[in-house]
């Protein structure tokens, strides 16, 4: 068996987000336990691909990603989008930056070097806060989901009064997607209370497991 071996480690209030190889596995855990590895990661891809269905025949489309991780959720987005479509992506943690642009930076394609991304170091709760019906999509992966915290911060994010503002963040029936290691039928009926029509797709986290993970799909209203 191969050793894991560290290749990076980032301070945050939780604790030390450490980013861990063993041959051409990669895995970040806080505290010990595991948050992403890069052997499971289509859940993270049909995030994108579900959230962003209907956008490629449209031109200008505008789309916001939080957070980064590994890169996958933004790999898949970019290859569903036109050459025109702007990407936002909001990671709080700046190591996760550097790591993806370093050596996390072949397992999605290098996302990051794609001249339709932007990636901004800070809270995906400020991006959506200051966005006035600028997205077409916001596409959801910060935690484990609506009732799981990784950072305190983020339980915000999943309340009331976060889905209205993720709701306001969008165009007339743009999509919110969210992703979720778990189902939460209370947040689904959260979502709706706000105004989304919801698709709920419970997906496998890797070819072959059973399925586990969610994506949630919500639909603004096409007037507001
Ligand atoms: C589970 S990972 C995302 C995985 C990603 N979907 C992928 O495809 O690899 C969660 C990421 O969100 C970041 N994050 C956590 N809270 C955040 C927040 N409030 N704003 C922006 N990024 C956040 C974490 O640092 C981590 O990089």
């Amino acid at each position: 068996m191969i050793p894991w071996q560290e290749l990076g480690r980032a301070r945050v209030p939780q604790g030390d987000l450490v980013l861990s190889r063993r041959g051409d596995e990669y895995a970040i855990r806080l505290r010990g336990a595991e948050l992403m590895n890069s052997r499971a990661h289509q859940s993270e891809e049909q995030l994108a691909v579900l959230g962003c269905a209907g956008l490629r025949e449209r031109s200008g489309v505008r789309v916001l990603i939080g957070g980064l991780g590994m890169g996958f959720t933004a790999r898949a987005a970019l290859d569903v989008l036109a050459a025109d479509a702007r990407i936002v992506i909001g990671e709080l943690v700046p190591e996760v930056v550097a790591w993806n642009k370093g050596p996390l930076a072949a397992l999605a394609g290098a996302p990051l070097d794609d001249p339709r991304v932007d990636v901004i170091v800070g809270d995906i709760a400020a991006r959506i806060a200051e966005a006035d019906g600028a997205y077409d999509a916001i596409l959801l992966d910060v935690d484990n989901g609506p009732d799981a915290f990784t950072a305190p911060g983020n339980a915000s994010l999943y309340g009331v009064p976060g889905l209205e503002r993720a709701r306001r963040a969008l165009a007339p029936g743009g999509r919110l997607g969210v992703w979720s290691v778990e189902d939460d039928r209370a947040f689904t009926g959260r979502m709706r209370g706000v105004g989304f029509s919801v698709e709920q797709h419970r997906i496998a986290p890797h070819q072959g497991s059973g399925a586990r993970h969610v994506v949630w799909i919500g639909t603004a209203p096409r007037r507001p």
